[in-house]
């Protein structure tokens, strides 16, 4: 099977995917950046193994959180209009997202896979492409494009599933 070769869909990443059946628990899933074998990084679709549960904590109390991870040294960080991060791997394992902006990451083995990340909902990735070649981040919005980085705390990725290679494009999504 081939990953699509069109980008623009992930301009909607989806943040939440619902399994229908066999239950009706709620997962986290959003792109991510990961080395593959050759030293390369590629783009799959993960979705965590831990369900949203209902919160009990006063103020978010009957809504649906998930825990997802202990992190260290959480960063905010503003990127200018139209910058250039060039080519590197991801510093540590991490949650990336982009609150504002526009963030474009292209592969340079693979001119045919991209992603687009849309400040907002939709601007949640794993980036844990931590060796080999890795990936160039462009912000090609006229605004400057704010992130918040939450490296995992010794390294450790939460456990996830992939359900797709590529973006997660036709991933069933709430709105
Ligand atoms: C899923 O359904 C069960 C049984 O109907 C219910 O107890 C549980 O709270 C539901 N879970 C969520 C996350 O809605
Ligand atoms: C990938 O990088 C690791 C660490 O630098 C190296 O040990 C390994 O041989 C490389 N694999 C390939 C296929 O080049
Ligand atoms: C965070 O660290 C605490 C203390 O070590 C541990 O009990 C907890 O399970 C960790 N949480 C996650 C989500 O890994």
């Amino acid at each position: 099977m081939h990953p699509p070769t069109i980008a623009l869909l992930s301009l909607l990443p989806s943040i939440l995917a619902q399994t229908p059946p066999p239950s009706n628990l709620t997962y986290l899933t959003a792109p991510a950046l990961v080395t593959t074998p050759q030293n390369l990084t590629t783009i799959q679709c993960w979705r965590l193994t831990t369900p949203f549960r209902t919160s009990t904590t006063p103020g978010t109390s009957g809504t649906q959180a998930v825990t997802i991870a202990n992190i260290t040294n959480l960063a905010y960080t503003i990127l200018p209009p139209r910058y250039d991060g060039g080519l590197h791997t991801a510093p540590a394992p991490q949650i990336v997202h982009y609150l504002s902006g526009l963030a474009h990451i292209t592969l340079p083995q693979d001119p045919t896979l991209s992603l687009y990340l849309v400040g907002g909902k939709g601007g949640l990735l794993f980036a844990a492409d931590t060796t080999g070649l890795g990936h160039i981040t462009r912000y090609p919005s006229d605004q400057a494009t704010v992130a918040l980085l939450a490296p995992f705390e010794g390294g450790e990725v939460p456990g996830y599933e992939v359900i797709r290679e590529g973006p997660c494009e036709g991933v069933q999504t709430f709105v």
